[in-house]
């Protein structure tokens, strides 16, 4: 594979598999905005892709939530490498675990602040979102272009706590994903989700089942994206692409 003259804005790309796709679009000669508000860490990785001397690396800070934000870093983008060409919104997670509800204090759905929800809709669902409209102007110019949206097998199956993921997540998958691929067709625009279970960017992700007995290497996931992106995978458009190791094929009383 080869994304030479390529350019890749990544959101949430100073942890896990944001960071991995950034490291392997450049590895591969693409450049790659990374986008985070964790500025610390993504510093840190910045100058490590710029240092290995290949594709190159420019880190923006931007919160998703923020049209503005978003609005800012494809400015930058374009403006700085001449070309979007793939959007990848990495960005996410479940509300209650990366805001650390306290279950003692808020047992159950409705005892949970919705501001707790609010973070993981707008994270989950605006974000991804915004970035396409903000995108989608330059992509229409240039005549082409890939927004790859990250859902999850929570999509699938609901969750009875942590209600924003699922509701934002299976937005992300068939709603988003298909309305872009319309809107993107005649200008050569493709949109494809990627729905992962779980993956080991946590070790925890490892008690989740799958018919395969294990979770994913983020490796994995990030592998399926680099074909979607590459020559091979350009006739892959307006879809949700499962990669759960079979989890979604569970009988429910196996899950
Ligand atoms: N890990 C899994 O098992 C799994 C399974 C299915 C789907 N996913 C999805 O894959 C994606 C990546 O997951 P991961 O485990 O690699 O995540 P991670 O927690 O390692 O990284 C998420 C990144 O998003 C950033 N972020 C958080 N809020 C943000 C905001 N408002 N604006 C911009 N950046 C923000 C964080 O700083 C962090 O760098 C997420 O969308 C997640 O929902 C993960």
């Amino acid at each position: 594979m080869d994304f030479n003259n390529k350019t890749a804005i990544v959101s949430g790309a100073a942890s896990g598999m944001g960071l991995l796709f950034s490291k392997n679009f450049a590895s591969l000669g693409g450049n790659v905005v990374m986008a985070d508000i964790n500025m610390t860490d993504l510093n840190k990785y910045v100058d490590e892709i710029n240092s290995a001397g290949k594709g190159k690396a420019l880190g923006i800070y931007c919160d998703v939530r923020n049209y503005s934000d978003v609005k800012n870093v494809c400015e930058k983008a374009y403006n700085y490498f001449g070309n979007i060409d793939i959007i990848a919104n990495f960005a996410g997670g479940t509300a209650v675990r990366v805001q650390k509800v306290d279950f003692n204090k808020y047992p159950e759905f409705p005892d949970i602040p919705i501001e707790v929800y609010d973070w993981g809709i707008d994270v989950n669902l605006k974000g991804p979102f915004y970035f396409a409209h903000a995108a989608c102007k330059y992509m229409r110019e240039q005549k082409g272009g890939l927004i790859i949206n990250i859902g999850s097998i929570t999509g699938m199956e609901g969750d009875g706590c942590g209600v924003d993921y699922p509701t934002a997540k299976s937005g992300i998958m068939f709603g988003l994903t298909k309305s872009l691929a319309q809107f993107g067709s005649k200008y050569g625009i493709r949109c494809v989700c990627v729905s992962p279970g779980p993956v080991l960017t946590r070790p925890e992700m490892a008690k989740m089942k799958t018919l395969l007995n294990r979770a994913a290497d983020p490796q994995e996931i990030i592998d399926l994206i680099l074909f979607i992106a590459s020559e091979k995978g350009q006739f892959i458009n307006g879809t949700n692409i499962m990669i759960d190791g079979g989890r979604d094929a569970m009988r429910r009383n196996q899950v």
